[in-house]
């Protein structure tokens, strides 16, 4: 059985300062070269009626870099979102976040409440951008939440599932990604979705972050059609 178009795609936009690097410049100019590959994928998925795509543009964990490339790096938010929202509304493209907003810059706070706003009502792609974001954090604060209902006398311990538990975290009503790009041939998940991920196909291209077009979005969907999926059943079962 071949699978279809995902609904879901999220991508580890990685390998920006790398590129950066070949090139002898700054990291910096690495992350202001990644804005094209981002409208590519957003595009391309809006195009192909794919419904969500996940971006991870900044772990809990990159707060621990140099303070020139962090503050480069909220900067350059705020001046994208500014200008590619009318990339946004010309795709018909709805921008959420997830992560722990209250922890970004006023700035960059007020530009994406702004844009998410302008965009709520497009009813094509849903453009989702993982900032100060982490899969242990996410479940971290889902605990926090069902163990004050269960405090409170609100939830009972008993009633806790997959799917409540699925309910408190920061994707609740979108569906898990059935495919995870990562570019730069790193092979690991740097703590994106963790939870989500349970049963996601992964692909790994070594190509650069900067350098990802819309033709290698093709070629991972294309790569995840030709899998099969059989979630811990075999084959046999799967095809019948
Ligand atoms: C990904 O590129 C972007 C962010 C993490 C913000 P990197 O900045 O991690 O680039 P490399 O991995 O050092 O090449
Ligand atoms: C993961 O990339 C985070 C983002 C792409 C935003 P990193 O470059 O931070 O991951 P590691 O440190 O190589 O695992
Ligand atoms: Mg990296």
């Amino acid at each position: 059985m071949t699978s279809g178009l995902p609904r879901h795609i999220a991508a580890i936009m990685d390998g920006n300062g790398r590129w950066a690097k070949k090139k002898g410049a700054a990291r910096i100019f690495g992350h202001k070269n990644a804005i094209k590959a981002v409208r590519e994928v957003t595009e391309g998925c809006a195009e192909l009626g794919v419904e969500f795509l996940t971006l991870y543009a900044f772990s809990t964990e990159n707060w621990g870099r140099p303070i020139e490339e962090v503050s480069g790096l909220m900067e350059l938010l705020v001046l994208t979102i500014k200008k590619e929202l009318k990339t946004l509304l010309n795709n018909n493209v709805r921008l959420t976040t997830i992560g722990s907003f209250q922890s970004l810059p006023k700035k960059c706070q007020s530009e994406l409440m702004e844009a998410m706003e302008m965009t709520k009502d497009n009813t094509g792609l849903t453009l989702i951008l993982a900032l100060s974001y982490s899969g242990r954090w996410e479940i971290t604060e889902a605990v926090k939440q069902i163990a004050k209902e269960v405090q409170h006398g609100d939830l009972m311990a008993s009633n806790i599932n997959e799917e409540l538990i699925g309910q408190y975290l920061q994707t609740r009503d979108i569906p898990d990604p059935e495919l995870l790009i990562r570019t730069s041939g790193e092979l690991r998940i740097s703590n994106f979705l963790l939870w989500q991920i349970a049963y996601t196909e992964i692909y790994i291209t070594s190509k650069l972050w900067p350098d990802f077009r819309r033709e290698d979005l093709y070629e991972a969907i294309q790569a995840f059609q030709s899998r099969e999926r059989r979630f811990g059943r075999i084959s046999e079962q799967v095809n019948s």
